[in-house]
């Protein structure tokens, strides 16, 4: 595991999208895997940047999103469908029959999960997924407690996750308690994983994730056991970190 301690979100951010804009520039046909939440908006601004100034290429490139919320019609503005488009695919031209986000008003559930799981093996396998990291721990919605081996599936989101995410919703009542959610076997899968985090309120979660031992209370530890999984961090975010990981 690379750890990569950046002065700030914004370089952070331009970090990520090197690493993401080299795999496109060397393959083009790539398969990406994205995540919502805070911590990737900068990453996609600059994504978006280098393909408005750039000329980078997203047409050939597949997408496959983490989760999404159970309940929500994607043109919901708190679905992370909506968020996708706003934040990242209508400004950047990836082809929309390429795009996938789990569907959280799937009549079958359990089905839609095992589509979604045939449909990233039937594109190779997502070649580089993000992935932001709750201040509990979580990746995607595998809260703690998630199997380290678990796959696509519905999971009742943590009283905290809940919390955190109110901010987004007029009214508590409306966040929703249910998510579709890659699992974590599925995320252990993608060939390269990168994890970003920005913000002291990440600190421990980060220090659990780099340095803590593997365990399912803390799902994102088990990026320690992915062979190429790189952790780039602000200062903030790596404040409790003991190591040393200056020098990259
Ligand atoms: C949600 C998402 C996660 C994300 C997390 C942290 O729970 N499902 O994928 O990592 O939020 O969000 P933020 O980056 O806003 O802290």
């Amino acid at each position: 595991m690379l750890v990569v301690v950046k002065d700030n979100f914004e370089e952070v951010s331009i970090e990520a999208a090197k690493l993401f804009a080299s795999l496109v520039r060397r393959k083009p046909d790539c398969v990406l895997g994205f995540a919502t939440g805070s911590t990737p908006l900068g990453m996609y601004k600059e994504l978006i940047r280098l393909h408005k100034e750039e000329g980078l290429d997203f047409s050939k490139v597949i997408t496959f999103n983490l989760d999404e919320y159970v309940g929500l019609p994607p043109s919901h503005e708190q679905s992370y469908h909506h968020f996708m488009w706003e934040n990242l695919f209508k400004h950047i031209n990836v082809d929309p029959r390429h795009v996938h986000v789990p569907m959280g008003m799937a009549e079958n559930i359990d089905e839609f999960c095992l589509w979604y799981e045939e449909k990233i093996e039937e594109c190779g396998g997502i070649d580089l997924q993000i992935l932001g990291i709750g201040a509990n721990g979580h990746i995607a919605f595998n809260e703690p407690g998630s199997s380290l081996g678990s796959r696509t599936r519905i999971k009742t989101l943590s009283t905290q996750t809940c919390e955190d995410n109110a901010r987004f919703f007029e009214n508590k009542d409306e966040v929703p308690t249910y998510a579709i959610t890659m699992g974590v076997g599925t995320i252990m899968q993608a060939h390269e994983l990168l994890l970003l985090a920005s913000g002291a309120a990440k600190a421990d979660a980060i220090r659990a994730t780099v340095e803590g031992p593997v365990m399912a209370k803390y799902p994102a530890t088990i990026v320690q056991l992915h062979e190429f999984a790189t952790v780039v961090v602000d200062t903030d975010a790596a404040s409790k970190l003991e190591g040393d990981y200056s020098g990259f």
